[in-house]
């Protein structure tokens, strides 16, 4: 169905979604298309592990998959991504509940303090190690410097995402 034939007229600035979907589920949101990706996954379909930190795309905070690809969700408007497969924080783990192999290594090596950044630096790691950009502690550093942490956690992060590169099947 197309995006038009949604389109309220009395308000043109409301707009429902086809399908916006999340961590393998369709959800059917009304949006206002000025509705960020960010506040769509938070506010309206209620998954708040995603954080909002600057809401400018300077923190990482927000970072979610888009079809597999780390995006900054507070820079993406929601209406956009209709048919695109999203992934959460809440959407890594196992189905049986098992943490995802960089969940674990956040634990284990304490990469964390307040963890306000940490969801977001969690898909960051998992893209780090997917796209390869692994070879050192610097193209970790390198490919991690849009996700900020206030608590300085910087040392324990490169730790788990070593240590999860050892724990994941080569
Ligand atoms: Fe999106 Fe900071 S909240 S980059
Ligand atoms: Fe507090 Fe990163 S753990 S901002």
């Amino acid at each position: 169905m197309s995006v038009q034939s949604h389109v309220t007229l009395a308000n043109p600035q409301q707009h429902i979604a086809d399908v916006l979907r999340v961590n393998g589920r369709d959800y059917h949101i009304t949006l206002d298309v000025r509705t960020t990706l960010l506040d769509a996954i938070r506010e309206q379909i209620g998954l708040t592990g995603t954080k909002k930190g600057c809401d400018h795309g300077q923190c990482g905070a927000c970072t979610v998959f888009v079809d597999g690809m780390p995006m900054l969700s507070c820079l993406m408007l929601a209406v956009m991504i209709q048919g695109q497969e999203i992934t959460t924080i809440e959407g890594i783990a196992g189905v049986d509940g098992e943490l995802h192999p960089m969940q674990q290594a956040f634990i284990d090596q304490d990469a964390f303090q307040c963890g306000y950044c940490t969801a977001g630096q969690i898909m960051s790691a998992i893209a780090c190690v997917d796209q390869g950009h692994t070879s050192s502690s610097a193209e970790i550093q390198e490919f991690m410097s849009g996700n900020l942490c206030r608590c300085a956690a910087y040392p324990n992060i490169i730790e788990a995402i070593l240590q999860a590169i050892r724990s994941l099947p080569v």
